[in-house]
C-alpha cells in the first residue's frame, strides 16, 4: 500500500548512489524515471538488471522494473521531484569539477514546472546548490527559484548529501540519518517530504551551505582517520612493532578509537569525489 503523496520522482545519474535511491522510491510504489547519459546503464536497468555491484539491489531493481515503477531513459521527463546524483570529481589543480552538476541541472531545466523540487545529492563544494539555482534560473527565467529575499517560489531547491557505505547501501539508505539542507525552510520541508517516503533514520534540518560543509567534513574526518591508522602501520613497520597489537592496546584508552590500517582510502566516494572547500562567498539568508 502506497503511503506518501509523492507520485513521481526523477533521479539524474544512475550510479552507485542514484540507482539504489531510484530503486528505494520505486519499491515504495512511487513512479520513478531514472536518467543517465550512459546508454548501457539505461538499457541494462530497463531489462531489470543492474550495471553496478551492490548486494540485494539486483532483486529490488528487477521487481521495480517488472512492476512498472522504475524506468530508465537518457532524456529527462517531467516529475514532481528531481534528485541529482552525478559525479563531482576534481579537475587539474584539485579544483572541483562541477560540469556534471551543471549538465544535469541544465538537462532537467526544460521539463521543470511550478511545484517541483530539485535536490542535489552529489558531494559538492560549499555554494554549489546556490550555483545550481543560478544555472536553473538562467535556463528558466519564467520560474521563480529560491533567492535571497524572495517570498514566492515556484521550484524548491535543497542539498541532501548521501553517506551510505558501499556493500550496505540498501540498508543504510533507509536507516541512516539524513541531512536536509534547503535553501529556505520551505525547501527543507519539501525535501523532507520526499525522503520520508523511505527513510526511517532521523531527518536533520539545516540549510544548504551547512549540509554541503557537513558532507565535506564527514569525508575529511574519515580520510584523516584512515590515514592516521595507515601512518601508524608504516611507522610500526620501520620500528618492528605489531601495529594490530599497538592499536588494540591504544584503543583500551577510554577516549581513543583508532581504525584498522588497510590499503588506503577506498570505495566510490571519498577516494573519487572528495569534495572541496568553499568556492563562493556566503550569501544572506532568504
Ligand atoms: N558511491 C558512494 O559511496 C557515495 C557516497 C556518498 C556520496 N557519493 C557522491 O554521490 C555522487 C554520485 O556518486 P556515484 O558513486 O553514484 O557516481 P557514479 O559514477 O557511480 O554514478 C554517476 C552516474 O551519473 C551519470 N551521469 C553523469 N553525468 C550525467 C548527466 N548530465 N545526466 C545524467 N546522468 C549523468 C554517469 O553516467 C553515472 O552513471 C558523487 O558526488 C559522489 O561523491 C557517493
Amino acid at each position: 500500500m502506497k503511503k506518501s503523496n509523492l507520485n513521481s520522482v526523477s533521479v539524474i545519474g544512475l550510479g552507485y548512489i542514484g540507482l539504489p535511491t531510484a530503486a528505494m522510491f520505486a519499491s515504495r510504489q512511487v513512479k520513478v524515471v531514472g536518467v543517465d547519459i550512459n546508454r548501457h546503464a539505461v538499457d541494462t536497468i530497463n531489462e531489470g538488471k543492474i550495471h553496478i555491484v551492490e548486494p540485494e539491489l539486483d532483486m529490488i531493481v528487477h521487481a521495480a522494473v517488472t512492476e512498472g515503477y522504475l524506468r530508465a531513459t537518457t532524456r529527462p521527463e517531467p516529475a514532481e521531484a528531481f534528485l541529482i546524483a552525478v559525479p563531482t570529481p576534481f579537475s587539474e589543480g584539485y579544483k572541483p569539477d562541477l560540469a556534471y552538476v551543471r549538465a544535469a541541472a541544465e538537462s532537467i531545466a526544460p521539463v521543470l514546472t511550478k511545484g517541483n523540487i530539485v535536490i542535489l545529492e552529489s558531494t559538492s563544494p560549499v555554494g554549489t546548490t546556490e550555483q545550481m539555482v543560478e544555472w536553473l534560473s538562467a535556463a528558466r527565467p519564467d520560474l521563480r527559484f529560491p533567492q535571497p529575499g524572495a517570498t514566492e517560489v515556484d521550484v524548491h531547491v535543497a542539498y541532501c548529501p548521501e553517506r551510505v557505505l558501499p556493500g550496505h547501501v540498501v540498508r543504510e539508505l533507509v536507516e541512516n540519518d539524513r541531512i536536509i539542507g534547503g535553501l529556505t525552510a520551505a525547501c527543507s520541508e519539501r525535501a523532507a517530504q520526499v525522503y520520508r517516503v523511505f527513510v526511517t533514520g532521523d531527518l536533520l534540518f539545516s540549510n544548504a551551505r551547512t549540509a554541503e560543509m557537513s558532507k565535506l567534513t564527514e569525508n575529511a574526518f574519515r580520510d584523516v582517520n584512515i590515514a592516521f591508522a595507515n601512518e601508524l602501520s608504516l611507522i610500526c613497520g620501520k620500528l618492528d612493532i605489531d601495529v594490530w597489537e599497538l592499536i588494540q592496546l591504544a584503543n583500551r584508552h577510554p577516549r581513543v578509537n583508532i581504525l584498522q590500517p588497510g590499503a588506503g582510502v577506498g570505495g566510490h566516494c571519498i577516494a573519487v569525489d572528495p569534495g572541496s572547500s568553499s568556492t563562493r562567498r556566503p550569501r544572506k539568508r532568504a
